[in-house]
């Protein structure tokens, strides 16, 4: 995709994902990498009333080039975009079933959301550690993120949200809806007996599909 096909495709997810109540208000920030820098939503923009040429663009520094002021989480993504060279795009929500494990999990934590479902498995990977709370904006996190990014493809900040990174923008979007819904469906199984993928089926899912 080129550049403008990229900012229409960062709007049209933003607007699915505040359609399905995954983000409400001015929270969430969506990032893309481009040959020569990155796309990122700026600061204070409804995911659900994204402008493609508002859209805030970062020189190859991370510098402000183009477009309205960049989102403060910066730092968040550019954790992800740097300790991860195959990451293309970063998503970051407060989606409320991720953000309520966020809350219940205890920093440290590396598998707050159980393997009860193959594409959890297969988008989010093995492990989603919890880092600790951080205010939002706050650069200390970057260390943090990017520390837990060499290994993983997302984490939870504690009482704060998920930060998710994928491939391609789809890649992130579709592990970060994957992760909304895995620890929706893990609060509402909580305290009864369900059945989790075995070690075996979760380590066929990551060869077969990894
Ligand atoms: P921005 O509006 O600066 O992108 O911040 C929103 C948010 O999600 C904070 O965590």
């Amino acid at each position: 995709m080129n550049e403008d096909e990229l900012r229409e495709a960062i709007c049209a997810h933003g607007r699915l994902l505040f359609g399905r109540g995954f983000s409400v208000g001015s929270a969430g920030n969506i990032s893309v990498r481009l040959p020569d820098g990155y796309l990122i939503t700026p600061t204070n923009s409804c995911l659900g009333r994204l402008e493609p040429g508002r859209i805030s663009k970062l020189d190859p520094d991370f510098r402000h080039v183009s477009g309205d002021k960049p989102s403060k989480e910066v730092f968040m993504h550019r954790a992800f975009l740097t300790a991860r060279p195959e990451t293309g795009a970063v998503v970051h929500l407060h989606s409320t079933h991720a953000t309520a494990i966020s809350c219940l999990a205890a920093p440290g934590e590396t598998a707050p959301v159980p393997p009860l479902t193959p594409y959890f498995v297969m988008r989010i990977g093995r492990a989603l550690p919890v880092l600790p709370y951080y205010r939002p904006g706050d650069a200390g996190m970057e260390a943090a993120i990017a520390e837990a990014a060499r290994d993983c493809r997302a984490v939870l900040l504690a009482n704060h949200g998920p930060v998710v990174s994928g491939k391609s923008l789809d890649d992130a979007v579709y592990a970060a809806e994957e992760l909304e819904e895995a620890a929706r469906l893990a609060l509402m199984l909580r305290g009864q007996p369900a059945r989790q993928l075995s070690p075996a089926q979760i380590e066929d899912l990551l060869q077969t599909f990894g």
